[in-house]
C-alpha cells in the first residue's frame, strides 16, 4: 500500500515539516496544498532535490481533494502569532480557515487521520473533529508535545543530564493555562523534587520560561517552526509506520481528570497506524488536577464563543 500524506499549509511550519518528514521516514507521495498556489509548486521542486539522498518520494503541489486516498492530512494552515499575540487571539481567523479546509477534505472521501498543529491547537483540533464528523481517534493535535520537549530541554540544562533522562510533561492547553506534572516528574528515574538544584522557585521559573519560549522565539525571529515540525514528524511517521508511541498530544477527553466538557486537550496519548489508540489519564496531584480542570474550562469558554 502506498504511503501518502497531504500537507495543508505551506508556511514556515508546513515546509519545515515536509523536509523533516522526508528525512525521517519513507513516504511514497507527499502533496502540498496552500491558498498561495505558487508556494507549494516551488517547495515541491525544491524538496524533490533531496530525493537522491533520501527516499523516492513523489512530491507535488495539489488540492484538498487530493486527500481522497491519503493516510494523513496535516493541517498547519492558519495565521501565525505576531509578537505579543496569544494563541487564543488567532481563534476567529483560524476557525474560518479551518472550515474552508475540512469540508473539501471530507468531501474527497478521505478515510485517514487528521493531524492538526495550527493554533490555538486544542480548539482547532476539537473543531476539526466536529466539522469532519470523524471518529475521535482519527483526529489528533500536536497539543503540549512541543511544550514538553521544551521542558525536557530546560530541565536537562538545569540538572546537567541528558534530555533522554528527563521524564516530565507539560499538560492541558498548548497555551497560557498549560502546566507541568512536576509532582510526578522523574529524572534518571529519581523524583525530580529530590534533586538538590530543585525547589519551588526554580520550578516556577522553568514553568514560566517554557510557557513563554514560543513568544520569545517569535519576538526574535518572527516565527517558530523547527520544534513543532518535529512533533508533526513524530506523529505522522508513527501513523505511517503503524508504530506505537506515546506523546502528550491534544486528545479527545472523555471524563478523564473529572473534566465534564467534550473537547481535545493535552494529555499523554498513545498513537499508532489508526490514529489514537489510548488516551492516557496520567496520575496527577490534586493541585495539578485543578490546573487541568482550569485549562479545560478555559478551552470550553473559547469554544462556547465560536459560531461554527
Ligand atoms: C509554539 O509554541 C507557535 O505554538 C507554537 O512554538
Amino acid at each position: 500500500m502506498s504511503r501518502k500524506v497531504l500537507l495543508v499549509g505551506d508556511g514556515a511550519v508546513g515546509s519545515t515539516f515536509a523536509n523533516d518528514l522526508l528525512q525521517n521516514t519513507n513516504v511514497d507521495e507527499l502533496i502540498i496544498a496552500d491558498v498561495v498556489k505558487k508556494r507549494p509548486v516551488g517547495d515541491a521542486m525544491d524538496l524533490e532535490d533531496i530525493n537522491p539522498f533520501m527516499g523516492e518520494t513523489n512530491i507535488h503541489s495539489g488540492e484538498y481533494s487530493d486527500a481522497k486516498d491519503a493516510d494523513v492530512v496535516v493541517i498547519t494552515a492558519g495565521v501565525p502569532r505576531k509578537p505579543g499575540e496569544t494563541r487564543l487571539d488567532l481563534v476567529n481567523k483560524n476557525v474560518k480557515i479551518l472550515k474552508s479546509i475540512v469540508k473539501p477534505v471530507v468531501d474527497s472521501g478521505f478515510k485517514g487521520v487528521f493531524v492538526v498543529s495550527a493554533n490555538p491547537v486544542d480548539i482547532l483540533t476539537t473543531l476539526t473533529q466536529k466539522l469532519s464528523g470523524f471518529p475521535k481517534n482519527r483526529v489528533i493535535g500536536t497539543g503540549t508535545s512541543l511544550d514538553s520537549a521544551r521542558l525536557r530541554v530546560e530541565l536537562a540544562k538545569k540538572l546537567n543530564v541528558p534530555v533522554a533522562a528527563v521524564n516530565s510533561m507539560v499538560l492541558g492547553e498548548h497555551g497560557d493555562t498549560s502546566f507541568e506534572n512536576f509532582d510526578e516528574s522523574r529524572v534518571n528515574n529519581k523524583p525530580l523534587r529530590n534533586y538538590k538544584e530543585i525547589d519551588d522557585d526554580v520550578l516556577n521559573n522553568i514553568e514560566t520560561d517554557v510557557r513563554k519560549k514560543g513568544g520569545k522565539i517569535i519576538a526574535n525571529k518572527g516565527a517558530t517552526f523547527y520544534g513543532v515540525a518535529m512533533m508533526l514528524t513524530q506523529i505522522v511517521s508513527a501513523i505511517l509506520d503503524n508504530r506505537s508511541i506515546v506523546l502528550p498530544l491534544s486528545a479527545p477527553i472523555n471524563g478523564e481528570y473529572g473534566i465534564k466538557h467534550e473537547l481535545y486537550l493535552g494529555t499523554p496519548t498513545a498513537i499508532d497506524g489508526n490514529g489514537i489508540s489510548h488516551v492516557i489519564e496520567t496520575n496527577l496531584s490534586d493541585i495539578e488536577k485543578e490546573k487541568m480542570l482550569n485549562s479545560a474550562n478555559k478551552m470550553q469558554e473559547v469554544l462556547d464563543g465560536i459560531d461554527l
